[in-house]
């Protein structure tokens, strides 16, 4: 851990409808000791159906959690059959949008120039992108995992400046430890966030850099996060499937406190 504040992000994937996501954003509320959000930010990244209720147990509870979605199309509105805006996530109280994870990379033909596209978006709507990277597999075993992660980082930030991106967040997400319980060790997890943070170096220079957050997320639990929060360029969690017992989810908050 550095002495950038750290964020613990939960991405609920396609889970929970609106009457189970407020009771999990009522048991996380309970939960979060009111001091915390001094030392740790939080935020948890419901389906989008959610967003207004979830964000609304929060504020009625005058509780600093932060709300986040899990996607955004880049174009302010129009004919885009099913998708949300920026505007549509601000009007909400989303501080957070999560792109380009490997599952929308996967399954829903993410490519790395929508990424940028959406981050140049989300930036220019105020809210905080939290732009995934990571590695297959195949890709990790062939060695060659340090200059594809890297190549994720510059395209998702191509015609981005430093003042533009200093809020934004990078998570390293090994498509191998998602959901796996095969969480990536400490040191695998650090080298590759290192390698994030000197690419944000080199794009933006070292100050912003060293003021950006660079999240792991994949197989993060109550029981290995201490080990990851403590490693010198891993500043938070994006967390899955820990993020849906409360209990799980907070005693995570905790090890980053
Ligand atoms: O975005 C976070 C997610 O991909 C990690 O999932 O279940 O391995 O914590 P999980």
């Amino acid at each position: 851990m550095t002495n950038r504040k750290p964020l613990i992000a939960g991405n609920w994937k396609m889970n929970n409808t609106v009457s189970e996501a407020v009771v999990l954003a009522q048991e996380i509320s309970n939960g979060f000791e009111k001091d915390w959000a001094e030392l740790v930010d939080v935020c948890v990244c419901p389906p989008s159906v959610d967003l207004k209720a979830v964000r609304g147990v929060f504020l009625f509870d005058h509780t600093k959690v932060a709300v986040g979605a899990q996607n955004v199309y880049f174009e302010p509105k129009g004919a885009f059959t099913g998708e949300i805006s920026v505007d549509m996530l601000v009007e909400i109280g989303c501080e957070y949008c999560i792109i380009g994870h490997s599952e929308r990379r996967e399954l829903f033909g993410e490519t790395n120039e929508g990424v940028n596209l959406k981050a140049k978006a989300l930036i220019a709507g105020h809210v905080k992108p939290i732009v995934c990277v990571g590695e297959s597999l195949a890709v990790r075993d062939e060695g060659t995992y340090l200059d594809f992660v890297r190549a994720q980082v510059r395209a998702a930030f191509a015609g981005i400046g430093a003042a533009e991106a200093a809020d934004a967040v990078v998570a390293y997400e090994p498509i191998w430890a998602i959901g796996t319980g095969r969480t990536a060790t400490p040191e695998q997890a650090e080298e590759v966030c290192a390698a994030i943070r000197a690419t944000l170096a080199e794009l933006f220079g070292e100050e912003v850099a060293e003021g950006m957050r660079v999240l792991y997320g994949g197989s993060m639990n109550e029981g290995n996060a201490a080990l990851l929060l403590a490693m010198p360029d891993i500043d938070g969690g994006l967390i899955g499937g820990a993020s849906l017992k409360a209990v799980s989810f907070l005693d995570i908050v905790k090890a980053a406190l």
